[in-house]
């Protein structure tokens, strides 16, 4: 399967600005209606709870999308699961892609957050990196690559520059 990860960062490194808030809060409206196409392209999204958590409110449900949520306890969330929109899975994340690849899904996009890139990039399962980088300092925040394996070697697909203030969107191989 292939599976891009897909973030957006300061330009000094942080995925969640220095207050703890998300993207929707300070990314370009540019990059968000890039990641929103780049979603529904795909069709297919992991991500984990807290994720999930801080952006529930603004998911809503697309035709041919499914949204697949880890979590230890998937049983906490029954009462919002909509098979083949919305699932919650406590699979590893190898088991979690074999399953979805016998349901015929040929990509899926990792969107977040910090804790599953480790676990993905870990299990070896991601196959590129694509990252915005807002023109913003946080000074402090959560980093994007903390806990994948050291030395991770990349190689550049393209660069984009998204609006005139110079967001930047840069993808890379896995190698
Ligand atoms: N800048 C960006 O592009 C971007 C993108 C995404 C998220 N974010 C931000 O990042 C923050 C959330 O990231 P996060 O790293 O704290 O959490 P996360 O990766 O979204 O979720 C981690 C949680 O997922 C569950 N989980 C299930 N299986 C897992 C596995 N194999 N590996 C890791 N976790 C697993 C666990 O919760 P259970 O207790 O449910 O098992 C774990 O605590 C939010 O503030 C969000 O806004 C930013």
């Amino acid at each position: 399967m292939e599976i891009p990860l897909a973030y957006v960062q300061s330009l000094d490194g942080f995925l969640t600005d220095s207050n703890g808030k998300s993207p929707t809060e300070w990314a370009s409206p540019e990059d968000q209606e890039y990641f929103k196409q780049l979603v529904i392209e795909t069709g297919l999204v992991i991500m984990g709870t807290n994720t999930y958590e801080a952006h529930k409110e603004i998911l809503k449900p697309h035709d041919g999308l499914l949204r697949v949520i880890m979590t230890r306890a998937p049983e906490k969330y029954a009462s919002v699961q909509v098979p083949g929109q919305l699932e919650f899975s406590s699979l590893s994340p190898a088991d979690l892609i074999a399953s979805l690849e016998n349901r015929d899904f040929k990509k899926a996009l990792l969107a977040g957050g910090a804790k599953l890139y480790s676990s993905f990039f870990n299990a070896n399962l991601i196959s590129s990196l694509q990252v915005t980088i807002e023109p913003i300092l946080f000074g402090t925040g959560e980093c994007g690559a903390t806990g994948i394996p050291i030395n991770t070697h990349l190689q550049l697909i393209d660069t984009r520059q998204l609006n005139t203030r110079g967001t930047l969107l840069v993808r890379y191989k896995v190698v």
